[in-house]
């Protein structure tokens, strides 16, 4: 037996320092509390860079498999009412989907979540310019937001639940933001199936930063089901309206009496179809939620997804203000997912945490601007239960 194996028994982590002449010497350490997370291939990027899949787990058997391209949940199994697993998040199977797709399946959104009218805002009197990739306006971050890049990824699990810290530095003018922006992103799967996402960033210039996580929830584990009778709450009493850029317009608008009031559980699908002017705009759902948040209230339950066929339960946790409800309008079954999986219309559903779409643009929604010296700080919890 070597000393590394009897080392391992004995649960002790070994690390022989053999030189010539000298007998194996063994130093040894505490064992680490949890073995490392299972890493596999994910495939190349288009320059040739490897990408890497992560697997967490918990003790209740759940899984999510995180890439450190674009940060991005690439699957998460979680528990039916019987205690059957099935992955509950659209995505694709390598590296390339992500690269190519257009969907955002599962990424980390940045450097600003949402859209920025015109793709421009003004900062201490300085105009700056970002890419227009939707129409006349900035979405998700440009051309190639956080969601398009290889991110540095490490082992981070420890008391809380396995998890895998992702860093991003995203330089100065890159898609034209100001400031180098130093970005973590860390994923825990917690014992009390909770997946976990917790952002910060510190920059060396005044620039704006909204992160989000835009992953694709079906509950019913097969994404062939459209996701219209989820039910769906959302502690929201206001919507920010928008106009056909899907810019808001700047006015908080009661849900009371519309299509959006979500602050009872309702079918996503009950009023969609209604004639009504905001979802016409949104071609369906695909608009910012006023969050009802108590004054100085931390990380707090906003909304809850129900699927009565497996009984599956989302409930989110965010410390942000607002919520886009994106009721998956854009899919049209040319995204070819996992398994060669074509992705139809309304099969999943977003519930993307964040500052308000535009807030640079309106000085009246709360900031997004961060300073050197700040730390920006978000955490958003995605719970599963079965009833
Ligand atoms: C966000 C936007 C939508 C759409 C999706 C991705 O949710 O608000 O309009 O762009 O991302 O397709």
């Amino acid at each position: 037996m070597t000393v590394a194996k009897l080392a391992t028994i004995l649960g002790l982590s070994a690390v022989m320092i053999i030189s010539a002449g000298c007998k194996p010497k063994v130093e040894t350490k505490p064992a680490p509390t949890a073995p490392p997370l299972p890493t596999s291939s994910f495939g190349k990027t288009a320059d040739g860079k490897d990408a890497v899949l992560y697997v967490l787990k918990n003790k209740n058997g759940m899984e999510a498999a995180i890439t450190n391209f674009g940060a991005a949940l690439v699957s998460l199994k979680a528990p039916d009412r019987q205690g059957k697993l099935a992955d509950i998040v659209l995505g694709y199977d390598q590296a390339s989907g992500y690269e190519n797709g257009k969907a955002y399946f599962g990424g980390t959104i940045g450097r600003y979540g949402n859209r920025i009218g015109k793709g421009k805002f003004a900062l201490n009197g300085t105009t700056y310019t970002l890419a227009t990739n939707n129409g006349a306006n900035h979405l998700h971050g440009g051309k190639r937001g956080f969601d398009k890049v290889l991110w540095e990824a490490k082992d981070a699990s420890g008391a809380g639940g396995q998890a895998l810290q992702l860093t991003y530095t995203s330089k100065d003018g890159e898609e034209g933001y100001p400031g180098n922006l130093n970005v973590q992103v860390t994923y825990t799967l917690t014992d009390n199936n909770e997946l976990k996402i917790d952002y910060s960033a510190t920059t060396d210039k005044d620039t704006v930063v909204n992160l989000t996580n835009h992953s694709y929830f079906n509950l019913t584990g097969d994404p062939k089901n459209d996701i219209l009778s989820h039910e769906l709450l959302v502690k929201a009493s206001r919507f920010t309206p928008v106009d056909s850029g899907l810019i808001p317009t700047g006015e908080l608008k009661p849900v009371k009496g519309t299509p959006f009031d979500f602050t009872t559980s309702t079918a996503i699908g009950a009023r969609i179809k209604q004639t009504n002017e905001q979802l016409k705009l949104g071609k369906g759902y695909d608009h910012n939620f006023v969050l009802d948040r108590p004054e100085g209230a931390g990380l707090v339950k906003v909304a809850e997804v129900y699927e009565k066929t497996t009984g599956r339960v989302l409930e989110v946790q965010t410390t942000e203000p607002g919520i886009q409800f994106y009721s998956g309008n854009f899919l049209d079954g040319t995204e070819k997912g996992k398994g060669g999986q074509a992705y139809a219309h309304r099969t999943g559903f977003c519930l993307e945490t964040q500052h308000f779409p535009d807030s640079p643009n309106k000085p009246e929604f709360p900031s997004t601007t961060l300073k050197p010296g700040q730390q920006y700080k978000t955490t958003t919890v995605y719970k599963f239960s079965a009833r």
